[in-house]
């Protein structure tokens, strides 16, 4: 006969609810704290989602409930029978699957004991509700108020070897995210060796999956790759050292007939930068398991008693607005939970980057002049990128030079506070603001041609005697290593507290080959997130962008400190729309860094109109030019003015706002995407057409996310209702290939 295993229904609609900590307000209907716990069964409650689990009380294991829209009780799965190979552990829904017992499928966990057995048995021991979310020790993680946020920590152990697991899991629940990492703790009185440690992991139910995920490469970033889930396991990963443009870590679960806007969805999306692991298998049994987490490969970490290992932590949106809710859901998080940064939800001044227009071919009176050209023009800020440093090894080209951060004497003599000095002095037309200056640095990077390599070659990351092979002529340093991050921080400070300099352009060009060991790379990160700790806060006024060959380094973990990233060294307009789209899945649009470059297009050879260009890079956080204007036609120079007076309209809804894809380049000819205001009072569409049309009426763009009952006027002329606008549409006309519209849209 089939038996009920442990799960109770929760009974807080007739006010049983059973809450074990005194700093949990007692459940009520509005769901107030996000956590409730009946016994040992667990709930976390969004205003849109459900997270449940209990214990088994037989075999002490965390089994999966409901991970889905809200709902108040669980339905208990009838005993699994054990027949065949697969023991009852592979049978049920688990939380944190450890190895050795019958559990087939991939683990979360895997320990390698002193005695060479890597089983382990972690069973239920308590837990604790907190309000508020604590902080990770040493990496980023997301924040928030005892009103935003609570916690619950679920204690498991393994009697047969001392080991304890706590998995922390936390709610944010008006914004339907749940958030979850793990710690380790060796107990025993042996060394142990964690060798896989998933930051979440999540058994879905018997049914069908589509998967999403962002794989791309330099240069094309973010290429939305969608597949339906098979039995056994896909998944994918980064083993660069860094999160990387390979693939992003993140991906999403969906429904078969999931659309953008409509349907059920999961996305997982890791706060890590280093190099990390997305595993998705779908087992005999046929539930679906979802993990995320360290990268094996890269992971070999040693714990002596008493010592531990912290996940990273992964966050999990759920909507059933399609994948266009679980953005909006990772967008509002990181925006307002993530980024540290004072700009995170700031406007964010137009600039001008030196690096497409002039390379490394300029000299101090060539950057003043451009820096000149920026303010005339109407740019708020001036950055100079590569090759304005090292003097033993001048950085000319790209083959000297890193690691040694002093200006170059023979291009700026006077040093480079005289030449931000003279920049800063720059009135920006239009406006009452001095033109603000901006530096590149390429910090965790090295050139065999440089001074630093010559006194600390020990420094470079390389394993024994294996050839340290070059990558764009430079070698990555071992950021792990105590005296690496006080050079870092050091470099940086000197100059940075010498001179007015508000922006920092973060590169990092290479992954890490020849590591010195397994476990390199979380230290690695653990120098490096140190390094950022100190940097962003001795200079909060800097404003930081992370950049790795473009979007390499688009992850959680960097947004955090740096509230912008830019998006890829792609700036062709038309691949921009994908790019930014795909970006987009999980990253809000204030984090992009989007700038108009020259045509012919560097990287694509295409050729397409300027207005065009600035309206796909207004869609970024970070607007700005990356050209020389010298080369600009006199009619573009013209219309240059007005498209800085448009982007500073648009920016502050684009890096405040909610976004919806409205028509998805990969589908339409007419890519669309909607900014709207958090309170829905003001937004701002664009609308691109990317072929021309013969004899063929454009179609109806059907907006969303707009109130139905509130009137809305389209760029001060027309007034039409929310439903209106959302269920007929409006229609414009465009004229020819790559034509573009913004259209500005105010709540009556
Ligand atoms: C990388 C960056 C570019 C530019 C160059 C400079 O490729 O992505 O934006 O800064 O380095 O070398």
């Amino acid at each position: 006969m089939a038996c009920v295993r442990a799960v109770r229904s929760f009974a807080w609609i007739v006010g049983l609810a059973c809450v074990l900590n005194p700093f949990v307000a007692a459940q009520n209907s509005s769901y107030t704290t996000g956590v409730v716990v009946d016994g040992t069964s667990f709930a976390l409650n969004g205003d849109n989602v459900s997270y449940r689990f209990h214990v088994d009380e037989d075999t002490g294991d965390l089994i999966s409930d409901h991970f889905g829209g809200s709902v108040t009780e669980s339905v208990p799965m009838l005993e699994p029978s054990v027949a065949g190979w697969v023991g009852l552990p592979g049978r049920v829904k688990r939380e944190f699957p450890d190895l050795g017992r019958g559990d087939f499928r991939v683990p979360a966990v895997r320990i390698r004991q002193s005695q060479g057995y890597a089983v382990t048995d972690f069973r239920y021991k308590s837990h604790d509700v907190v309000r508020g979310k604590p902080a990770l020790p040493g990496l980023p993680s997301t924040f928030g108020n005892d009103d935003d946020v609570t916690t619950l920590v679920v204690r498991m152990y393994d009697n047969y070897s001392s080991i304890a697991a706590d998995l922390t899991y936390s709610i944010f629940p008006r914004l339907d995210a749940i958030v979850r990492s793990v710690n380790v703790t060796n107990q025993g009185q042996n060394n142990i060796t964690v060798e896989k440690l998933a930051s979440f992991s999540v058994d879905l139910p018997y049914d069908d999956y589509d998967m999403i995920e962002l794989r791309g490469d330099w240069a094309r970033e973010a290429t939305k790759v969608r597949r339906r889930v098979e039995y056994g396991t896909q998944g994918f990963g980064s083993n660069t050292g860094y999160s990387s443009h390979l693939h992003n870590p993140f991906f999403s679960l969906l429904s078969p007939t999931t659309t953008e806007s409509q349907g059920e969805a999961w996305g997982f999306s890791l706060v890590y930068t280093g190099s990390y692991a997305a595993e998705v298998e779908r087992g005999s049994q046929g539930f679906t398991r979802a993990m995320i987490g360290f990268n094996p490969y890269d992971l070999s970490w040693n714990l002596g008693p008493g010592e531990s290992l912290t996940s990273p932590e992964c966050v999990a949106a759920y909507s059933e607005k399609g994948i266009g809710g679980v953005s909006r859901i990772f967008h509002r998080l990181y925006r307002n939970h993530l980024m540290k940064s004072k700009f995170a939800v700031e406007t964010r001044p137009v600039l001008l980057n030196s690096w497409e227009g002039l390379g490394f071919d300029y000299n101090e009176s060539r950057i003043y002049h451009l820096a000149q050209e920026s303010a005339e023009l109407g740019a708020k800020l001036f950055v100079l990128d590569d090759g304005w440093f090292g003097n033993e090894y001048p950085r000319v080209t790209d083959n000297a030079g890193l690691g040694d951060w002093q200006a170059n004497k023979e291009r700026f003599p006077n040093g480079i506070s005289n030449l931000v000095n003279q920049v800063t002095a720059l009135e920006a037309a239009n406006s009452s603001s001095n033109l603000r200056f901006g530096l590149w640095f390429e910090p965790e990077m090295v050139n065999p041609n440089s001074t630093l390599y010559h006194e600390h070659p020990d420094w470079a990351l390389h394993a024994g005697d294996y050839p340290r092979t070059l990558i764009r002529n430079q070698l990555v340093l071992n950021v792990a290593l105590p005296e690496v991050q006080q050079f870092i921080i050091d470099a940086l400070s000197n100059i940075l507290s010498n001179a007015s300099i508000t922006y920092v352009k973060w590169d990092n060009n290479r992954g890490i080959q020849e590591s010195p060991s397994p476990s390199i790379d979380h230290a690695y990160m653990l120098g490096l997130y140190h390094v950022f700790d100190v940097l962003t806060t001795r200079f909060p006024d800097v404003l930081w962008e992370g950049c790795a060959s473009g979007g390499g380094r688009f992850d959680p973990g960097i947004l955090q400190y740096f509230p912008q990233v830019w998006t890829s060294d792609d700036t062709d307009a038309l691949m921009r729309i994908s790019i930014q789209f795909g970006t987009s899945l999980v990253y809000p649009p204030s984090a992009m860094g989007a700038h108009v470059s020259d045509v012919p297009n560097q990287q694509t050879g295409r050729t397409i109109p300027l207005l065009f260009r600035a309206h796909v890079a207004m869609m970024g956080g970070s607007f700005g030019f990356e050209l020389d204007p010298a080369k600009l036609a006199e009619d573009e120079r013209a219309l240059v003015p007005d498209i800085i007076a448009l982007a500073e309209r648009v920016n502050p809804i684009v890096v405040k706002g909610d976004q919806w894809r409205l028509n998805l380049p990969e589908d339409s000819n007419w890519p669309a995407a909607l900014f709207l205001s958090e309170n829905g009072s003001q937004g701002v569409l664009f609308y691109f057409q990317v072929r021309a049309t013969v004899d063929q009426p454009t179609p109806y763009l059907r907006l969303q996310g707009l109130d139905p009952k509130a009137r809305y006027t389209l760029d001060g002329n027309v007034t039409y209702s929310g439903a209106t606008l959302m269920r007929t549409g409006v229609q414009y006309k465009f004229n020819g290939e790559y034509d573009s519209k913004v259209v500005f849209i105010e709540k009556a």
